[in-house]
């Protein structure tokens, strides 16, 4: 079923509005962009007390392989881990099958993969903890990319389509921009109706640089846009107080989560957050 896993309320859950809402922590996800195990240690030993999540990517999992993840588990923080599969369905069921086995929380895979291959996957997800999540269209695409690929239209339609696609062979949630997720939201619904986990990239304080990220949002307007977890790195590894840095983030992120709801705020997707399973 869409969406029917859902996020355990960790310790030092904040219950302040009786809701059982996650704190800020549970949602910050810090993404170890290092290409050894040495560097991710001293990143996790670094912020293990200010991040729920860190995020293992192709780059650190080619290097260092599963002993990446437990370094991760062993800090007693959760795993995503962002392989972005994509291969004949066989090899995906059996990725997804021995990611699965390792306990991470959050693994990606490409809709592109078709709905055929994400359903197989999905099933071998099921009774296990591991949320799959879809990448849809990659960020770097723009419009004349897809025109090269031989795919009609914008990248916006493409990625409603995927997204379509990726929720109806049930997956939990998709891999998006900030300025995707109001359209994400409105076309596939809020997280407490059944509708997509939202894992979203491209975040910046106000004022951070935005580096390569081209479409960037600070944490609070990407959280009212619908989205539920916050993958911010550079903003984070190059803070003079990296640690004070991931706090002020988890706090903005706790705030927009408590905020009001729609009537006193026009924010379409207030109403639905307030009432976001846990
Ligand atoms: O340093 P920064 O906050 O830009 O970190 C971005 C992280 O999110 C990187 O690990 C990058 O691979 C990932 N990501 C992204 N854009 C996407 C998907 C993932 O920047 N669309």
């Amino acid at each position: 079923m869409i969406g029917s896993k859902t996020e355990p309320v960790q310790a030092g859950t904040s219950k302040a509005d009786g809701r059982g809402l996650h704190t800020g922590r549970d949602r910050l996800v810090f993404p170890l962009d290092v290409a050894s195990l040495d560097e991710a240690r001293a990143l996790v030993t670094l912020l293990r007390d200010e991040v729920g999540v860190f995020k293992v990517g192709l780059e650190l999992f080619t290097s260092a392989g599963p002993d990446a993840v437990r370094l991760v588990h062993d800090a007693g923080a959760q795993c995503f881990l962002d392989l972005k599969l994509h291969d004949i369905g066989e090899t995906v069921a059996r990725s997804v099958a021995t990611c699965a086995r390792m306990g991470v929380r959050f693994l990606t895979v490409h809709a592109a993969n078709g709905s055929r291959a994400l359903t197989r996957a999905v099933a071998l997800t099921r009774d296990t903890d591991t949320m799959l999540l879809a990448v849809t269209v990659l960020t770097s695409l723009e419009d004349a990319d897809l025109a090269e690929l031989g795919l009609a239209g914008s990248t916006a339609v493409a990625v409603e389509r995927l997204a379509h696609l990726a929720v109806g062979a049930g997956l939990s949630g998709l891999v998006c921009s900030p300025h995707e997720c109001a359209p994400l939201r409105a076309a596939l619904g809020a997280r407490a109706d059944g509708g997509p986990l939202l894992m979203v990239p491209g975040v910046r304080p106000s004022g951070a640089a935005a580096n390569d990220q081209k479409r960037v949002a600070t944490p609070t307007d990407a959280m009212r846009s619908g989205a539920d977890y916050l993958v911010v790195g550079r903003p984070i590894r190059d803070a003079a107080n990296p640690p004070a840095a991931a706090r002020t983030i988890a706090r903005e992120i706790e705030a927009a989560l408590l905020s009001p709801p729609l009537s006193a705020t026009g924010d379409p997707h207030e109403a639905t957050r307030m009432k976001r399973p846990v």
